[in-house]
């Protein structure tokens, strides 16, 4: 740090101004235009320079010195301010036929009006619609005076003291460019996704409350009365039209060069906007962004095309608040927001008891959504998510729908909190919490409500594989009372069949035929089917494997199992618990009598192969093109381990149709990537 107490005041002032300019103007090149010429380091101590004169004089503290971001002083609510002109909205359309119809109205209005000008009518920039919040700065000869929220368009609220601290927005603008003695500047105030989803996982670790998407997280941010809060939140700015323009000169007359002026007064600007001709190229570059949606920084809900001349723009007028010389290209919205009606409770396969929303339906992604995951009533906790509220829904890996949380500023204050249950509501049992877990459980192996579950996952493709058997058909099997366990299975008959609803001859043979074949199925896939707890495809294998039959498992001893490459103790004390079972006993001997007893030749454990897999470990859930066991065996030629569940360990989580819910939630809360077939694929090179 430089020692300035010998140095002249008057020095010192002068001093001071060319580190504010300097300051500033790394700023701008760090924030605007991404590409900073001076280290980390070497910004700090010309920063830690003002900061020492302004320490010995603070007389010399300018309201653009980018040491007085954060004003130190709460609010105690936010002062009401006037827009210099209405801060209006736009129209917007859902498809390229919407673009073009907006396009021909505007073109039959202009001619109407006497407006020919058909190059013009064509000559449009498109920019992304930032999915944020509206902040209006204003700027008085060049330095930051007021920045205010939209409000109703006519009237918003003076933030000023958050908006100065979002190092992106200029404290002062850059003298490159003539600024005129007032300027007012729009633009949209956002949370980057990578921040957002750090922060979360921040407050989720610390216990404190999460928000559903950065738009809220942004707004909660910027509107805390504290502005050292604000400070704490990375914001992020993009601007994008000048509202007010008074003294020297005149605004840009297209919205191009209005971008061009902002840029080079310092404001960050986005790099994605075009300038381009005729509509058919306006909606073909909106198209080209939405494979782009996920690898942008920021949420964007759509792009806006605007004809680039502004006063021709400005001559075309309004309809209602809306502008009719720019549109909102809308991209199909990825979450929505509805009621909360009510929560039930779903028994899982192994007794776990999750919370289901039960919702006000609402249309999302083309589907209609009317009830959705919880995740736990841990997570509902901490969300505080009441029934009654307005919350957001969103579909995770675009298929199974969950609830993200709920609108707090929505509430009336009749909502009420959600108790998780102390019973389980299927067979009374007394619900259990298990250490290290979230989930509840109803500790019940012979639970009527898992019953349907533990049948569907027994004959379910990545276990017994039997054909025709649906979970339709099962609940009408149990329903019937024709079977209470899996092995009443095998004692069917077409006969019986022939008594339920769908079922003639030809259906009713092909299912007692495919039960039957399914005698001939793997140990490890047998294994798998029986819903061990903890036991899925990996643990299967190398189990079946190692014992080679059913009745060495059961008599398999806990310290050999902990040894076997692939179980571990957790799985290994499962294994004890359901081999120490009288139910399990009288199961396996059932299937044994139905002449369901597999074998399989012991194997040694195979060196773990090279390849561009190595080192990393993936989970697969959902369904793949091909059976997960041949997944799994392709992943591990190429050096990868697949594992049954996902932990901070796990590399990727591979998502296939309809994915578990849990490994989906636990690869959020634990940032694991989730990634598709075709990325994975890629990977593999
Ligand atoms: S132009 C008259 N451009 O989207 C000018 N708006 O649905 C109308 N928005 O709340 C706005 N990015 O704040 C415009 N590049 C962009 C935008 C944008 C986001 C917001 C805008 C408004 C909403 C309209």
């Amino acid at each position: 740090m430089t020692q300035h107490s010998q140095t002249p005041r008057a020095a010192l002032a002068q001093r001071a101004a060319q580190l504010r300019r300097e300051i500033n103007e790394h700023n701008y090149r760090y924030h605007v235009l991404d590409a900073p010429i001076i280290s980390d380091a070497e910004y700090d101590a010309l920063f830690n320079e003002l900061k020492q004169i302004e320490a010995e004089y603070p007389e010399l503290i300018a309201p653009d010195s980018p040491t007085q971001r954060v004003s130190g002083a709460v609010a105690e609510g936010f002062a009401k301010v006037r827009h210099p002109q209405p801060i209006l909205s736009l129209g917007s359309a859902a498809n390229a036929a919407g673009v073009r119809a907006w396009h021909e109205r505007l073109a039959r209005f202009a001619m109407q009006a006497g407006i020919a000008d058909t190059d013009a009518l064509n000559a449009f920039v498109v920019e992304p619609k930032i999915d944020g919040l509206t902040i209006v700065v204003t700027y008085v000869h060049g330095v930051l005076t007021q920045a205010a929220t939209r409000g109703d368009g006519l009237v918003g609220e003076d933030i000023t003291a958050n908006v100065r601290t979002i190092k992106s927005v200029p404290l002062a603008l850059r003298d490159a460019v003539a600024v005129p003695a007032r300027l007012s500047v729009r633009g949209e105030a956002y949370m980057p996704i990578k921040d957002f989803e750090q922060m979360n996982a921040e407050a989720q670790q610390a216990g404190e409350r999460t928000f559903a998407n950065p738009r809220n997280f942004a707004a909660g941010s910027l509107r805390q009365l504290d502005p050292a809060l604000t400070a704490k939140r990375p914001l992020s700015a993009l601007f994008y039209a000048i509202v007010e323009w008074s003294g020297d000169g005149s605004a840009p007359a297209t919205q191009w060069d209005t971008l061009e002026f902002l840029r080079a007064a310092g404001f960050p600007v986005s790099d994605l906007s075009r300038r381009l001709d005729g509509i058919e190229a306006a909606i073909a570059y909106c198209d080209s962004i939405i494979p782009q949606r996920d690898s942008l920084p920021f949420e964007i809900d759509g792009m806006v095309i605007k004809l680039n001349d502004l006063d021709l723009a400005a001559r075309l007028g309004y309809v209602g608040k809306d502008p009719r010389g720019a549109l909102a290209f809308k991209f199909p919205a990825r979450e929505a927001i509805t009621i909360l009606r009510g929560v039930g409770v779903q028994v899982g396969r192994t007794g776990a008891l999750s919370p289901v929303a039960q919702l006000e339906p609402v249309q999302l992604g083309g589907i209609t959504i009317s009830n959705a995951t919880l995740h736990n009533y841990e997570d509902i906790a901490r969300k505080d998510i009441r029934i009654g509220d307005r919350v957001i829904v969103k579909r995770a890996g675009d298929v199974i729908p969950y609830v993200a949380g709920p609108v707090v500023e929505a509430r009336s204050g009749d909502e009420h909190v959600i108790e998780p249950p102390t019973t389980c509501p299927f067979c009374g049992t007394p619900v259990e919490r298990r250490e290290g877990e979230v989930a509840i459980y109803c500790p019940n192996p012979d639970c009527p409500g898992r019953l349907d579950r533990a049948i569907a996952h027994f004959v379910g493709r990545g276990a017994m594989d039997i054909e025709g058997l649906g979970s339709k058909i099962v609940a009408q099997l149990i329903d019937a009372g024709l079977v209470s366990d899996v092995a009443d299975l095998y004692a069917l008959t077409k006969e019986q069949l022939l008594t339920l609803e769908g079922f003639a001859e030809k259906k009713a043979q092909k299912l007692i035929d495919a039960i039957a074949a399914s005698k001939q199925q793997s140990l490890e896939r047998l294994l798998i089917g029986l819903g061990i707890r903890h036991v899925g495809s990996v643990a299967a294998r190398a189990l079946a494997e190692h014992y080679g039959s059913l009745d060495a498992l059961l008599e398999a001893r806990l310290e050999d199992l902990q040894e076997i490459e692939g179980v571990g103790p957790v799985i290994a004390q499962s294994i004890g618990e359901w081999a120490g079972r009288d139910s399990t006993r009288r199961l396996v001997e059932k299937l044994k009598r139905a002449g369901v007893d597999p074998r399989q030749q012991p194997r040694r454990n195979a060196a773990p192969a090279a390849g561009p897999f190595a080192g990393q470990t993936f989970v697969i859930t959902g369904t793949l093109s091909r059976p997960r066991e041949e997944m799994a065996a392709w992943i591990e030629s190429l050096g990868g381990k697949v594992t049954d569940s996902v932990s901070r360990k796990t590399s990727y989580v591979v998502v296939g149709d309809a994915p578990g819910a849990n490994k989906v939630s636990k690869a959020q809360q634990l940032n694991v990537p989730m990634i598709g077939e075709d990325e994975l694929r890629r990977l593999a090179g």
